[in-house]
């Protein structure tokens, strides 16, 4: 069975619920045929009653984060349970962001990845090297341990749920840079966590997955990446804060 493409708007910290909705009925005025591709939106916890309230139910609706825990006092922090409480179908858990600023480990990811799952929504799981990492030939190192770091641990609970996974493969380099991977170096990268999905959860789950590609995408590099064999997608940053050309991104990605 051929993956289907996901597109995914991560709007960091941007918009109020106000603008939110204003974006929304922007967005679904330009009717995204919903037959060609996932399409979520992820907006901050504050835009997400209005975001969910504002969009056909064909387009899903991510938070950006969430707990690890389920209740009680953890000020500031947002449960799962509250999550999905809005409606939503989706979270991103470990966005490079998230790690590097807020020092999320993959223990906590893996945490964090249970508490989704378990809890029956999508997960956008994020990995990624840094360019010094890369400079150093490490990215293959740091993308097994950062998948064999929160995904062994919930191993059995992935074996029979797979289908709630998403991965997104972000070089933290290409972030927010307007340096975009080249296509062979997100393919090796792709197929690398392919290979590894496989390792970890059998076949059909490495082949089923979906990998989104993540960093600098825009409607006009779009095509090529999504042209590449283990390229599902892509989680998108600046250029989906303007919906005409997250629009076009998932027009152009999708017809590919
Ligand atoms: P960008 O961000 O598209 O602005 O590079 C991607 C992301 O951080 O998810």
């Amino acid at each position: 069975m051929p993956r289907r493409p996901i597109f995914a708007a991560n709007w960091k910290m941007n918009k109020t619920a106000r603008e939110a909705k204003l974006y929304c009925a922007e967005f679904s005025a330009l009717g995204i045929d919903p037959s060609i591709a996932d399409v979520v939106i992820c907006p901050p916890f504050t835009a997400l009653d209005s975001v969910r309230t504002s969009l056909p139910q064909t387009i899903g609706v991510g938070a950006q984060n969430s707990s690890n825990h389920l209740s009680g006092a953890f000020t500031g922090e947002i449960s799962i349970g509250m999550v999905a409480e809005t409606g939503c179908s989706h979270v991103i858990v470990g966005h490079s962001e998230r790690r590097a600023l807020f020092n999320e480990s993959p223990a906590l990811l893996s945490e964090k990845l249970d508490r989704v799952i378990e809890c029956g929504l999508h997960a956008i799981f994020c990995v990624g090297e840094t360019l010094a990492d890369r400079e150093a030939n490490l990215t293959q190192q740091v993308l097994l341990s950062q998948l064999q770091g929160s995904l062994k641990p919930i191993l059995s609970e992935l074996s029979t749920r797979w289908t709630q996974l998403t991965i997104a493969y972000e070089p933290v380099w290409a972030i927010g840079t307007g340096k975009v991977a080249t296509v062979d170096q997100a393919q090796d990268a792709h197929h690398f966590i392919r290979s590894t999905l496989s390792g970890l959860l059998g076949p059909q789950a490495g082949k089923g997955i979906r990998i989104q590609y993540g960093g600098s995408v825009k409607p006009d590099n779009v095509k090529e990446l999504m042209a590449q064999p283990d390229i599902d997608g892509a989680l998108v940053g600046g250029a989906s804060l303007d919906p005409r050309s997250f629009y076009e991104i998932i027009k152009n990605g999708a017809s590919q």
